[in-house]
């Protein structure tokens, strides 16, 4: 068989917003085929100028593979170092001085090449460089390639808190090439799978039964199985951000097993659990608080334990959290309004909602179990 046929065909899921829809593209051996790079990359720069923007990590790995595909066009490179910590405003403002000091103008083209700290930072820079200039992703994660690059929420963090500094600001397009994710640690790639299981919850019963049958498939970065799942969630989250792309009300069910995992994250001390991790932590304990509320017929949560252990995930907290710490790292999240807590729960898999009212035993319950 010839090497192209063996290939995945690639796939475009559109993100739906009017004049300023975008096109996700999806499929594999994308950065090492300069030819078919360029063809995606082009309509998406409207002059000479490109500025690619990533870390050291990622730039050692895919840099020159993009280098090639731009060849032609006056092409910058800014590279931050990696980490969380450089989604700053520091970074930031080294990023600007960047494009100031290599003259580049409002037609030009910013590029971000890397995962979600690399896309959000760029976005960011894309949406106040000149009151605005066009912007690519091609995520290389897989948090990044079914969540962040996805929906147009760009930001830095500052010592006060996650994604306080930010704006909504949209791609010209998303490439997604899953090739990039054979280089990804274990413990990241797990991550972002933590947040495809989200996707199976709270929008897509199919979803979730075709991971739990795929599960190998998926542990062995197949690539016609990550073609399937990056789709899927790109489609499920152009959907939510179409119809709610300023989170005032739907885009909030993306949110499932995240008040938990936000406040899980928080008490071990950013860095001890990736966010994915949190997240797969925080599902489980949402799936037992929508049981306890007799929303979810009992036993589900325990098939979501199952699939998320099969996909390498924590499905517990570690020793010595106990509840009322956990009560009150969830209180400041940021997403609680008015003092309330607002909490995403599931009717069964494939369907989610907000609950701001709830029997507040429910939840001491499901804190006791798991503290
Ligand atoms: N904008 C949104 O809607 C949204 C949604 C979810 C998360 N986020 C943000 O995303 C960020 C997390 O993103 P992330 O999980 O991608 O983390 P990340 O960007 O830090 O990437 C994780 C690690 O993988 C490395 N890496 C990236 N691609 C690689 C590859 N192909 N091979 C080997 N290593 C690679 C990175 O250098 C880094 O060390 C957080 O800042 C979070 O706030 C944003
Ligand atoms: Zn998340």
């Amino acid at each position: 068989m010839e090497e192209s046929a063996l290939k995945q065909a690639w796939q475009t899921v559109t993100v739906d917003l009017g004049d300023r829809s975008y096109p996700i593209y999806i499929g594999d051996d994308g950065l090492s085929d300069a030819a078919k790079l360029r063809q995606m990359l082009q309509p998406c720069i409207r002059g000479q100028q490109v500025a690619v923007m990533t870390n050291d990590t990622v730039a050692s790995l895919y840099g020159d593979q993009l280098s090639t595909a731009l060849q032609g066009y006056s092409v910058d490179v800014f590279v931050m170092q990696d980490g969380e910590q450089y989604k700053s405003l520091e970074t930031y403002t080294a990023a600007m001085d960047f494009l100031m000091a290599k003259r580049h103008n409002r037609t030009t083209c910013l590029i971000a090449l890397g995962g979600g700290v690399v896309g959000d930072l760029t976005g960011f820079v894309a949406a106040t460089f000149q009151r605005g200039v066009d912007f690519v992703q091609i995520p290389t994660t897989l948090l990044a390639q079914v969540d962040s690059s996805v929906g147009g929420k760009t930001a830095v963090n500052h010592p006060a808190g996650k994604n306080m500094i930010g704006a909504f600001y949209q791609p010209q397009c998303v490439v997604v090439d899953s090739t990039t994710l054979q280089s990804l640690p274990a413990r990241e790639y797990a991550a972002g799978l933590a947040e495809v299981v989200k996707y199976g919850v709270i929008a897509d019963a199919e979803l979730f039964a075709w991971l739990e049958d795929n599960q190998a498939a998926l542990n062995a970065r197949d690539a016609a199985a990550l073609a399937h799942v990056i789709k899927r969630s790109c489609e499920i989250k152009a959907q939510v951000v179409a119809a709610d792309e300023r989170e005032s009300g739907i885009r909030a069910i993306l949110n499932f097993g995240h008040t938990f995992g936000h406040a899980i994250e928080n008490l071990a001390g950013y860095g001890t659990w990736l966010h994915g991790e949190a997240v797969a932590v925080g599902m489980v304990m949402a799936g037992r608080f929508s049981e306890c509320l007799q929303l979810l017929p009992q036993g589900q949560t325990e098939r979501l334990k199952q699939l998320l252990r099969g996909l390498q995930l924590p499905v517990a907290l570690q020793d010595g959290v106990d509840s009322s710490a956990m009560l009150q790292a969830m209180g400041m999240d940021k997403k609680a309004m008015d003092g309330k807590l607002r909490f995403i729960v599931t009717d069964g898999f494939g369907t989610a909602r907000v609950i701001d009212d709830y029997d507040r035993q429910a939840l001491q319950a499901v804190l006791a179990e798991f503290c």
